[in-house]
């Protein structure tokens, strides 16, 4: 266990160790259990974290607020477009400056090419830790749930199969973050791990090479597929979600050309029955309900998405917790 994480900014899993993200898992999991038995954690009374959104959100926001204040701090919401984010002040104004009132930072900023740089620039600037709501490239703190989630349902995930897969949405281009930061943890946990796209959804190649480093380190195994059937055949664990074409195009006609040949690429029933009986199901949300994934796959026994949500609140905490405090 890892015990001095104060200061740390969480902007990718891959910069931290694997020691210390099984500390953030075995206090996720003590701080879900001291909720339950409503246990007072209060362990950043006085801390306040700010969170600036420049994109929409509902259980990112939630859940940071929520957690904060479980924690005995507080957090305040800035939203970019109603303040003088929008009138010129830079990363380096809000990380110097907010940095000085706060004792952390939280952005979501996932505009293509802009987000993650962005995040460094604050990060740079600012005396306090920088921690990633979710930007172009990384949704860390997603999938620190989802390993929660993984760890709750199905045990040591050494072993087990992980079926990262595309899905059709009509609703808009979603972030490759999810994909890319599944890929890059999970196969630091010993998981076979199969991303399974039509080929104008690739991912960039240095998460695809640092996915094949981790999963050789760690005794996994990582496979790229583009029959979506296959992907989920024997799976243990299926998470299936959208993203957009980036790295094939920008054009907003071009992508939705691209993605509109797809639509067949369902989370359905049909395909749910190809995964392994006891399979579970995960998305981060929002889905494109019936389009992306099934109601009877999204409300099914194999579902596990609700409890995955959760762990957003205790994940976080977490992460708040060990590098705030
Ligand atoms: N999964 C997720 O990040 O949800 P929000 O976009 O609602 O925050």
């Amino acid at each position: 266990m890892q015990t001095f994480l104060r200061g740390r900014d969480m902007i990718t899993t891959q910069e931290w160790t694997k020691e210390e993200i099984d500390t953030i898992m075995d206090v996720a999991f003590e701080l879900k259990r001291n909720r339950a038995l409503g246990l007072p954690h209060a362990h950043l009374r006085d801390k306040v974290l700010a969170m600036l959104f420049f994109f929409s959100s509902t259980r990112t926001r939630a859940s940071f607020e929520a957690g904060m204040a479980q924690l005995g701090g507080h957090a305040q919401f800035i939203d970019s477009k109603t303040t003088q984010v929008a009138h010129g002040d830079t990363a380096k104004e809000i990380g110097e400056i907010l940095g000085r009132y706060n004792d952390g930072i939280a952005i979501r900023h996932c505009d293509w090419g802009v987000g993650n740089q962005y995040m460094r620039w604050v990060a740079e600037a600012s005396r306090t830790p920088v921690l990633n709501m979710q930007c172009d490239l990384y949704h860390p703190h997603q999938i620190l749930a989802d390993l929660q989630t993984i760890i709750e349902k199905k045990g040591d995930p050494r072993g087990k199969t992980i079926t990262v897969s595309w899905a059709y949405a009509s609703s808009y281009s979603k972030p490759q973050s999810v994909p890319n930061s599944l890929i890059l943890l999970m196969t630091r946990y010993g998981m076979n791990v199969r991303l399974v796209h039509p080929p104008e959804f690739k991912l960039k190649t240095e998460f695809l090479d640092q996915a094949k480093i981790n999963a050789k380190k760690h005794h996994g195994s990582f496979e790229i597929m583009d029959d979506f059937d296959a992907g989920v055949s024997g799976t243990d664990i299926w998470y299936a979600k959208s993203w957009g074409p980036m790295l094939t195009t920008t054009d907003p006609a071009e992508d939705k050309r691209i993605t509109d040949q797809y639509k067949n690429w369902i989370a359905d029933e049909q395909r749910l029955a190809k995964a392994k009986p006891d399979a579970i199901y995960m998305h981060p949300l929002p889905a494109d309900r019936n389009v992306e994934v099934t109601d009877g796959v999204l409300d099914g026994p194999n579902s596990v998405v609700f409890d995955q949500a959760e762990n957003r609140l205790h994940a976080q905490k977490a992460v708040m917790a060990l590098t705030m405090s």
